[in-house]
């Protein structure tokens, strides 16, 4: 949707540009200080704007027609936002450090449409699964550039990794370093890997999404000695070449500390890998990236603080050691695609319920989905901001709970101040990139939504919505020969 050079300046009068943590300049509302306090949910990140019909628009889209078009839930992926996000990580890091691969962790979310996109931008791509695996060959990523993750692979999908030709694979334990050594023998091949360590740190972030700690179950702990136990073992095998190390501490971390101390602790590894047999670690990775705002009062570190702390630390960190520099490699995923996501839903239901405690009364606003494309608020307490898409810039009304559909109490957000929600609103859930899609499920049998890229005024159906048909695929019907009874072996 175009707008006139004089429609842009009065907009821009009436929403005064800023610039976003992405580097996108953005309007934001010049509203007066009660309504902006009301309104603290309010915030527009990549190419999200306010359009002349006072809508919403995303890539140029206006998220009303989006809906209207594609119908909801709908995710909405701002792609140049997308890019922005994959430029700017490569320009923070290379301008910084001379070796420095980054790719995108695919569990963040993952289509072939995705996986091109990635491919496009020259990231290397993490994929933790067969599955993930699986989609980067549709989508023909080049296998030399997949790193392949998982705490508990099996020999199948470890072998499908060697058919594939993943460029590294991590090992996370003893099992996995005999299966894959053996498989990769068996082919008379050699195969890279990096080992993954627990590094001991406890990043502040949900109880659930930590993974550095020694109390984990991923990788090798550096403090109880299975690390280095665990490079000797595969320096020892003739079907692996032991070439990293491998560090994640958690995700959604809100500051860099627990990078920080993950790299300390990975360089004194490395420093004892080389007292103990003389190699160098030729590559070190660092795992994902930071978090991301959900909310506009969330502060989270500039990727370019993030690149310039992180690769001046490990430069120190290196001499003061006498490590020579290794290819230094990261693997963000919520901070690529997070905050490019919006979720589009119909509001339908509104209920004012008397409640006993204050404030006396909640409003709940249903709309036409819930944890079964958003799961996180039930997984992790997320906290998420919302609009109402066709009046954005309308004073909030009040503050609301925004309620899914399903058999259960799953509150999508708890408390929003929105502008006087009604059925047939479109409601636009913010920063819902990461971790949505990919962990949507069916539940209630409620079908999982479509997927659009939004780009420059265009948009582009990326995953199409699932049918009631696709619902039952897998279910065998009574009559079907499938479902016989089999006798299986005593
Ligand atoms: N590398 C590894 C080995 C990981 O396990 C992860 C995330 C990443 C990279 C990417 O981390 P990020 O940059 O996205 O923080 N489902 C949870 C998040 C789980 C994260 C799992 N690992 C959520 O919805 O918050």
């Amino acid at each position: 949707m175009q707008t006139s050079p004089g429609f842009e300046a009065s907009h821009r009068q009436r929403f005064p540009a800023t610039v976003s943590g992405n580097g996108f300049r953005q309007p934001v509302q010049s509203l007066d200080t009660r309504a902006v306090a009301i309104l603290g949910h309010m915030f527009l990140v990549g190419t999200q704007r306010i359009n002349d019909a006072g809508h919403l628009e995303i890539g140029g889209c206006d998220a009303v027609t989006l809906a209207r078009h594609f119908e909801t839930p709908l995710y909405v992926f701002d792609e140049a936002g997308i890019r922005e996000r994959c430029r700017t990580y490569r320009a923070a890091f290379e301008s910084r450090y001379p070796h420095v691969t980054i790719a995108y962790a695919g569990k963040a979310f993952l289509t072939p449409a995705m996986a091109r996109l990635i491919d496009e931008e020259g990231f290397d791509l993490d994929v933790a699964s067969g599955g993930e695996l699986h989609v980067a060959r549709v989508a023909d990523f080049p296998a030399r550039r997949l790193v392949f993750h998982g705490n508990n692979k099996s020999a199948r999908e470890l072998n499908e990794a060697l058919d594939t030709g993943v460029g590294r694979i991590v090992l996370d334990n003893d099992l996995e370093i005999v299966t894959l050594d053996a498989a990769a023998q068996a082919r008379r091949h050699c195969q890279e890997v990096w080992i993954r360590v627990a590094p001991g740190v406890d990043p502040h972030t949900h109880r659930r999404i930590r993974t550095g700690q020694n109390d984990t179950k991923f990788g090798f702990n550096i403090t109880s000695g299975a690390a280095l136990e665990a490079v000797v073992n595969v320096l020892g095998r003739q079907g692996l070449l032991f070439t990293g190390l491998h560090a994640h501490v958690g995700s959604n971390l809100k500051d860099m500390e627990a990078h920080l101390a993950a790299l300390d602790a990975v360089l004194d590894l490395s420093l004892a890998i080389r007292e103990e047999t003389g190699l160098s670690v030729e590559e070190l990775n660092l795992g994902g990236g930071l978090g991301i705002r959900y909310l506009p009062s969330d502060e989270v570190p500039a990727v370019d603080e993030f690149a310039a702390r992180l690769t001046s630390a490990l430069l120190d960190g290196l001499a003061s050691r006498h490590l020579p520099v290794p290819h230094l490699h990261l693997e963000p995923g919520r901070s690529i695609v997070g905050e490019a996501g919006t979720t589009l839903y119909t509001v339908g239901a509104t209920k004012s319920v008397p409640i006993p405690e204050a404030p006396g009364h909640r409003t709940f606003v249903a709309i036409d989905g819930g944890m079964s494309d958003n799961p996180r608020p039930q997984l992790y307490d997320a906290v998420y901001s919302a609009m109402i898409a066709n009046r954005p810039a309308a004073p909030a009304t009040g503050t609301y709970r925004v309620a899914g559909k399903h058999c259960e109490t799953d509150t999508l957000i708890d408390d929003v101040a929105l502008a006087n929600p009604q059925a047939g609103d479109i409601l636009a859930v913010q920063s819902t990139g990461a971790y949505n899609h990919s962990m949507a499920s069916t539940y209630n049998r409620l079908p999982r939504p479509a997927v659009v890229f939004v780009r420059e005024g265009t948009a582009r159906l990326v995953g199409r919505r699932e049918t009631y048909q696709d619902l039952v695929r897998l279910d065998i019907g009574i009559d079907d020969e499938a479902g016989a009874p089999v006798n299986l072996p005593s």
